[in-house]
């Protein structure tokens, strides 16, 4: 079976990336919750543990604990931050407030040689975010380096195979945290190193052939985006033409999109592919719909009306196909640091199968968005698909602030092209992590051709942002002479626009779409 790392999630924000850079380094690796069992873990085949951060104080009430029992089982143990306070708190040491809390860039000195901290220099930069610190340490503890502010920076137990570091090795700004990661995958736990994404591809599609029988087909939604995309393409390796897949046209698309979409499966994959234009319905339930929510749960049940229809003739379907993915399943499983707050309904086929009695396939359920688009790559999709920039569900629905209606759909959609084509020309569409133009219900006073402009005209806003799980977001430093272009060109050449503006909100406070 194969090797994992689990990752305890003590409620950091970082949880995910280390998960992630486990993997770079050809580890698989799961993440699991505080009360995961010494059992669970064996079945899991794990070969190491690492304890996450996280923004509680160990000693504060409802702080996430684990057993101490993760710690006697022989498996090697990385303690980050928080981790690394609770590792050294159930085996006898002492944690308290530090004199000066470290939040950034900080040098650190090893002071005693050891093999997590092998292969880097002496004295190094590395990334802090932290109020407490370990300030008695166990006899049983070594210590392994300090910062100026921190004296207990990294440590090793003298017995059990436990370590641990305050810093964060998974972040970039530690620029040797990749080599420290490797130093206990490979030297620490010996890892074997076989995790790779041409070994997933190999294993699902026989996994997947297995189970879907000679008389049995698939369905799967297809939206045109990465992840549905790319299930698709490996449904078909599976099972060839027992796959069939529905792209509906919901009226809220971008320009052109329906026929790109269209025209990159029919001519690349010979895939079944039933493209169905259902956007009278959409746009006759959404008119005079201004709230987004609403708007939302309109979508939601006309999308399952559309594929309830459709998928009633075809015969034998007993299975969807889903390109969820592991951040999907991870927030919606548990929650360590509290229930997260509802803020947007996200539409997704999520609703479908309880619905129609289908079997899930999710063949995405245990990857990230980027291990997503490997596979793409070595399957052969083109970069147009799996590199797109995410889409929502609801479409142009929650790009069209307010009352949605066909011309301010086109309205939106034509300034969009624009803006789009703008960053591809500019060779920025890679940097950016998700480029889209808004329409908002607001008239602005203008001049155009010597004349007053109001009635009929728009303001259109720009929104680029730059994230690598989309759950935090910060504004892309766009360059401005694209900048420049694209609002020139939206404003000549899109009929009902005056005025475009930059969106510089971060999330959070913001999210990233306007609704
Ligand atoms: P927010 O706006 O929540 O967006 O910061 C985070 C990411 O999710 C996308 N998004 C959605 N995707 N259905 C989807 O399938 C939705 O209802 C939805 N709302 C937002 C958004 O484009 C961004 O990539």
């Amino acid at each position: 079976m194969r090797q994992s790392i689990a990752v305890i999630d003590f409620g950091s924000q970082y949880t995910q990336l280390i998960a992630r850079r486990v993997r770079e380094n050809h580890v698989y690796s799961i993440i699991v919750p505080p009360t995961v069992t010494p059992q669970r873990l064996r079945e899991i085949n794990a070969v190491g543990l690492i304890f996450s951060g996280g923004p509680s104080s160990v000693y504060e009430e409802g702080a996430p604990q684990c057993d101490k029992s993760l710690l006697e089982m022989g498996l090697p143990v990385l303690g980050i931050c928080y981790g690394l306070q609770l590792a050294c708190l159930l085996l006898g040491s002492k944690v308290g407030s530090a004199k000066a809390r470290e939040y950034g860039r900080t040098q650190l000195t090893v002071s005693h040689p050891n093999e997590l901290l092998a292969n880097v220099p002496e004295q190094m930069s590395v990334w802090m975010s932290h109020g407490d610190v370990v300030n008695e340490l166990s006899a049983d503890f070594i210590p392994l380096a300090q910062t100026a502010n921190c004296p207990i920076a990294a440590v090793k137990h003298a017995v059990k195979p436990v370590y641990g570091v305050q810093f964060h090795p998974e972040v970039t700004h530690t620029p040797y945290g990749s080599q420290i990661l490797r130093n206990f995958l490979y030297e620490i736990c010996k890892a074997e190193g076989d995790w790779k994404i041409g070994s997933f591809i190999g294993e699902t599609v026989d996994a997947i052939a297995r189970r879907v029988k000679p008389d049995e087909r698939v369905i799967c939604g297809l939206s045109g985006g990465v992840d549905s995309s790319v299930a698709a393409v490996l449904l078909y390796k599976a099972i060839g033409d027992r796959l069939t897949c529905i792209f509906v046209d919901n009226g809220l698309l971008r320009l052109n999109e329906a026929k790109m979409v269209e025209a990159t499966f029919r001519g690349h994959f010979h895939i079944d592919l039933r493209v169905v234009d259902a956007s009278e319905r959409f746009l006759t339930r959404l008119a005079g719909v201004k709230h987004p929510q609403e708007k939302r749960k309109i979508i939601g049940h006309e999308f399952i009306e559309v594929f309830k229809s459709e998928s009633c003739t075809i015969r034998n379907a007993k299975y969807l196909a889903q390109g969820t993915l592991y951040p999907d399943v991870i927030e919606s499983g548990y929650n360590v640091a509290g229930t997260a707050a509802n803020i947007k309904m996200h539409h997704n086929v999520g609703g479908l199968p309880a619905e129609l009695g289908f079997e899930l396939i999710e063949p995405f359920r245990e990857l990230f968005k980027d291990e997503v688009r490997q596979v793409g790559g070595e399957l052969g999709l083109p970069d147009e698909i799996v590199w797109r920039h995410p889409f929502p569900g609801p479409g142009l629905a929650v790009r069209v602030i307010g009352d949605i209606t066909p011309e301010r759909l086109k309205i939106l959609r034509e300034a969009d092209a624009i803006l789009l084509e703008e960053i591809h020309a500019a060779n920025w569409y890679r940097k950016i992590s998700q480029a889209f133009a808004v329409l908002l219900p607001v008239s602005s006073v203008g001049v155009m051709g010597d004349a007053r402009a109001y009635e009929g005209q728009n303001v259109c806003a720009i929104r680029c942002v730059d994230t690598t799980d989309f759950m935090t977001a910060d504004w892309t430093r766009v360059d401005y002479e694209l900048l420049a272009r694209a609002s020139n060109r939206i404003i000549n050449e899109v009929e009902g626009v005056n005025r475009v503006v930059y969106d510089i909100s971060s999330k959070p406070p913001s999210t990233i779409e306007w609704e």
